[in-house]
């Protein structure tokens, strides 16, 4: 069997093109040589989600779009965290091999105590211990499965290190029971900017979502920011929003023809937005009819993800097995 590339995404927001760049398509392509696994991380999205109608809603539009982006259910094991009844269990076993140190040092933390101190509250207020938790939930959800590589954006590299710690004091304890993971780590997650210029981010509210109704996408596209230098202004392209994200979209010559327009004079942002869209809605034209069908057949997302369980669940249980025995909880 090929070695397992695992990842797992929080169904907390619409599916946007800077997860796309940084994220599902490494992840897809790693499906040449890996078997991939990828789930549907809703364990993870219950630390911050209070709305239980929109949790089940985005968990569809994640699944609809992983499927729609070109994830074959039949070869990719496909599938909901919470379907795994073994991922609580195995949360716990971790949890008595992980430093509580570790935990308050991993960044969503400590960011939400850095935030409570300067505001002078109590350094944990308001904080779920869900979230305290959340790198070992992680580790469960990688461990499990006997994970070769984790494609994961920048942002969670923290997490894959921890799990490896994770795992490394277990064997230290154990011998060599769970297998040490490696991350890949996906660099240019970070150069996908916003319309607003910064990390492209749900959390900004600067996302372009790629399965929003046309009208909706190219509004967002034209509420890219940019100076306010006129046509015939000649511009540095490389310090431009609008350009770096026509870079992902247009093809090298006509990327190449936009460069010289902006470095001497000619370059239209209002015409340079258009084009932008045009190209976006055209490279998710599949993409997007392909989610519309899925997001109107729950059923079928309800299927696929189970069976895919199913498959998760089998490759689990001698990881949980192996790990019970080698603790006396058995
Ligand atoms: N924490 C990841 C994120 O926020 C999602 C995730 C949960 C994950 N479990 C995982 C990613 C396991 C990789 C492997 O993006």
């Amino acid at each position: 069997m090929k070695p397992i590339a695992l990842t797992g995404i929080k169904p907390t927001g619409r599916p946007h093109i800077g997860n796309y760049l940084g994220m599902y398509r490494p992840a897809l392509d790693l499906m040449k040589n890996y078997q991939g696994m990828y789930f549907v991380a809703d364990y993870h999205a219950l630390t911050t989600m209070r709305d239980p109608e929109a949790l089940r809603e985005l968990v569809y539009e994640v699944a609809a779009s992983w499927i729609a982006l070109g994830l074959d259910p039949d070869e990719a094991i496909f599938f909901r965290q919470s379907d795994i009844p073994e991922i609580p269990e195995f949360t716990w076993i971790l949890s008595c091999f992980t430093s509580k140190g570790l935990l308050n040092r991993a960044h969503a933390y400590k960011d939400a105590v850095d935030a409570n101190l300067e505001t002078g509250r109590d350094p944990d207020e308001g904080i779920n211990a869900g979230l305290f938790y959340y790198p070992v939930l992680m580790a469960a959800d990688i461990l499990l499965y006997g994970s070769d590589v984790v494609p994961v954006g920048l942002d969670q590299k923290q997490h894959i290190e921890i799990t490896r710690d994770i795992a490394e004091a277990f064997n230290r304890t154990y011998g060599e029971v769970l297998k040490v993971p490696e991350g890949v780590i996906q660099e240019s997650v970070m150069k996908v900017p916003g319309i607003d210029g910064r990390k492209m981010s749900k959390s900004y509210d600067n996302t372009i979502p790629i399965f929003a109704p046309e009208k909706q996408l190219r509004k967002r596209v034209m509420r890219i920011v940019t100076d306010s230098k006129r046509p015939e202004d000649p511009k540095d392209p490389e310090e431009d929003n609008l350009f770096a994200l026509l870079r992902f979209f247009v093809k090298p010559e006509r990327l190449e023809e936009i460069r010289d327009l902006y470095l001497h004079g000619g370059a239209a942002y209002g015409t340079l937005k258009k084009e932008l869209a045009d190209s976006i809605l055209d490279h998710f034209a599949d993409a997007r009819t392909r989610f519309n069908e899925l997001i109107n057949d729950k059923a079928y997302l309800d299927k696929v993800l189970l069976e895919g369980a199913a498959r998760a669940r089998s490759m689990g249980k001698p990881y949980l097995a192996a790990a019970r025995k080698a603790t006396g909880i058995d």
